[in-house]
C-alpha cells in the first residue's frame, strides 16, 4: 500500500494524476437521478474499445488484397486460434455499436439533451455518429463478399449524381472507375487507423465538453442552479464511486446480450451479416437484391422514396445526406419551455413518437426489394420522419408543457 502510495507521489509530482482523477471521477457531481438511458454513454465507450482491440487481431491476419480478401478472412474463421471468435465480436460490436449510439441518441432527444447549454456537446455526437456511419461502410467492404462489393458499388455510384464534380468525385473515393483492389486498399487504411484515430479524438472532446457543462438529467433541469456552501450540487452525486458501480451494471447486462447474440446467432438472421456476404464478390454477377446492413436502412429508404429528377438521383442522395444530418439542427430548431419529454405536452410527445415510428419503418422498408406500394409508404414515411424537424419550431411552441420542478425527482 505504501509502495503504491509512494508511486501515485512520484507520478503525481511529474503529472496531475490524482488532479485528472477527482476533476473527472471521485469529485465530478453528476446528477443523482439518471436511469436506464443513462447506460448507453458509458457502453458506446465499451464498444468503441471491443471494436478497436478485436480489430487489431483481425488486422494481424487479414489481407487487403482483392484477390486474397475474402479467403484470408475464411482462414480467420476457419484456421487462425479463436479467430472465429475474432471475426464474431468485431461483426456483432458493429451491429451493437450503433443500438448503443441509437438509444444514446435517442435519450438525448427525450430528455432535450442538445439545448442550452449542451449545443456544442451534441454537435460533436453528430460527428461522431457521422464518422461511426463511414467507419462501418469501409469496414464491409473489407470481407470482400458479393454484398461487400456491391453495396460499395450502390453507395459511392450515387456520388457520381453531383452535379458537375460527380464522376470525379466518385472517382476519386474508388482510385479507380469501378469498385477494386485500389477501393479496398483504400478503404482499409482509412477503416484501420485514420477514421477510428479521428473517433477517438471526437470522443476524446465529447466527454471534455461534457464535463465542462454538466450532464443533463432525466428531469432536463439544471443541478448547477442548487449548490451548498462548499459549491457541490445539492442534487449531484461523484461520479465515483456511485455512477463507476452504476456502469458495471450496465456492462454485465449488455455482456450478457452481446454474448447471446455471438455465440447463438451471430449473423442475426442476415441482419447482422448478410448472407449474400458468404459468396466471394465477383464483379461479373449483380445479386438480385441488394441492400445495405440495418443501420443504414432508413436513409437509404428515403432515397429510394425520392423520385429521380431528369434522370438524376440527384434529389434523393440530398434528401438521404439531410436526413442523416437533421439531428444536427435540433437545438435550434426546438422552442419548447422545458427540455424533458417528462414536463411536455401531447403535441410533442406525437410528434417523437411519429418520428420513432417513420425511422424504424424506413429502416424495415430499405431492406425490402423496390414495389409500388412499399415506395408510397417509404415517401409517406420520409414525410413524417422530416416533418417531426421541420415543424419543430411551431410545434414546441404551441405545445402546452406541464411546470417543471426545482430540483431533480428521485425515489
Ligand atoms: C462513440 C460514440 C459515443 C460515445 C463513446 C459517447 C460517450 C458519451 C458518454 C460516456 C456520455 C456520458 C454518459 C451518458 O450521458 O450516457 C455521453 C453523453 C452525451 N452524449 Fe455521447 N457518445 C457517443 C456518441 C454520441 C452521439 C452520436 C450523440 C448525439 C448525436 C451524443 C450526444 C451526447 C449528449 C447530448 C450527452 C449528454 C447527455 C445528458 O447529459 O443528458 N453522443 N456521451
Amino acid at each position: 500500500m505504501k509502495l503504491l502510495k509512494n508511486l501515485v507521489g512520484w507520478v503525481d509530482d511529474r503529472f496531475p494524476l490524482m488532479d485528472t482523477w477527482k476533476e473527472h471521477l471521485s469529485e465530478y457531481y453528476a446528477p443523482k437521478n439518471f436511469n436506464f438511458w443513462y447506460f448507453f454513454g458509458s457502453l458506446a465507450l465499451l464498444v468503441l474499445v471491443i471494436q478497436i482491440v478485436s480489430g487489431i487481431f483481425l488486422t494481424m491476419s487479414y489481407k487487403p488484397d482483392a484477390l486474397l480478401a475474402f479467403a484470408s478472412v475464411e482462414f480467420i474463421m476457419r484456421d487462425v486460434q479463436w479467430g472465429w471468435l475474432l471475426r464474431y465480436v468485431h461483426s456483432t460490436g458493429a451491429s451493437m455499436f450503433f443500438i448503443v449510439v441509437y438509444l444514446h441518441i435517442f435519450r438525448g432527444m427525450m430528455y432535450g439533451s442538445y439545448r442550452k447549454p449542451r449545443e456544442l456537446l451534441w454537435l460533436i455526437g453528430v460527428a461522431i455518429y457521422l464518422a461511426l456511419m463511414a467507419e462501418a461502410f469501409m469496414g464491409y467492404l473489407l470481407p470482400w463478399g458479393q454484398m461487400s462489393f456491391w453495396g460499395a458499388q450502390v453507395i459511392v455510384n450515387l456520388f457520381s449524381s453531383v452535379p458537375f464534380v460527380g464522376n470525379e468525385l466518385s472517382v476519386l473515393i474508388r482510385g479507380d472507375f469501378v469498385i477494386s483492389d485500389a477501393t479496398l486498399n483504400r478503404f482499409f487504411a482509412l477503416h484501420v487507423i485514420a477514421i477510428p484515430l479521428v473517433l477517438a479524438g471526437l470522443v476524446f472532446v465529447h466527454l471534455i465538453a461534457l464535463h465542462a457543462v454538466g450532464s443533463n438529467n432525466p428531469d432536463g433541469i439544471e443541478i448547477k442552479k442548487h449548490k451548498d456552501a462548499n459549491g457541490i450540487p445539492l442534487d449531484g452525486i461523484p461520479f465515483h464511486p456511485y455512477y463507476t458501480v452504476k456502469d458495471i451494471v450496465g456492462t454485465v447486462g449488455f455482456l450478457i446480450v452481446f454474448c447471446a447474440v455471438m455465440f447463438f446467432a451471430p449473423d442475426m438472421g442476415g441482419y447482422f451479416i448478410e448472407a449474400n456476404n458468404f459468396v466471394p464478390a465477383n464483379p461479373m454477377q449483380t445479386p438480385a437484391h441488394i441492400a445495405p446492413v440495418w443501420y443504414f436502412t432508413p436513409y437509404y429508404a428515403i432515397l429510394r422514396a425520392v423520385p429521380p429528377m431528369f434522370g438524376s438521383q440527384f434529389p434523393g442522395v440530398v434528401a438521404m445526406g439531410v436526413g442523416a444530418v437533421a439531428i444536427l439542427f435540433l437545438p435550434w430548431l426546438d422552442r419548447g419551455a422545458v427540455k424533458s419529454i417528462r414536463y411536455r405536452g401531447p403535441i410533442y410527445k406525437m410528434f417523437l413518437a411519429s418520428f420513432v415510428i417513420s425511422f424504424i419503418g424506413l429502416g424495415y422498408l430499405g431492406m425490402l426489394p423496390v414495389t409500388p406500394i412499399y415506395t408510397l409508404i417509404s415517401q409517406v414515411l420520409s414525410v413524417v420522419y422530416f416533418a417531426f424537424f421541420i415543424l419543430m419550431p411551431w410545434y414546441t411552441k404551441i405545445d402546452k408543457c406541464k411546470p417543471e420542478p426545482d430540483r431533480v425527482t428521485f425515489k
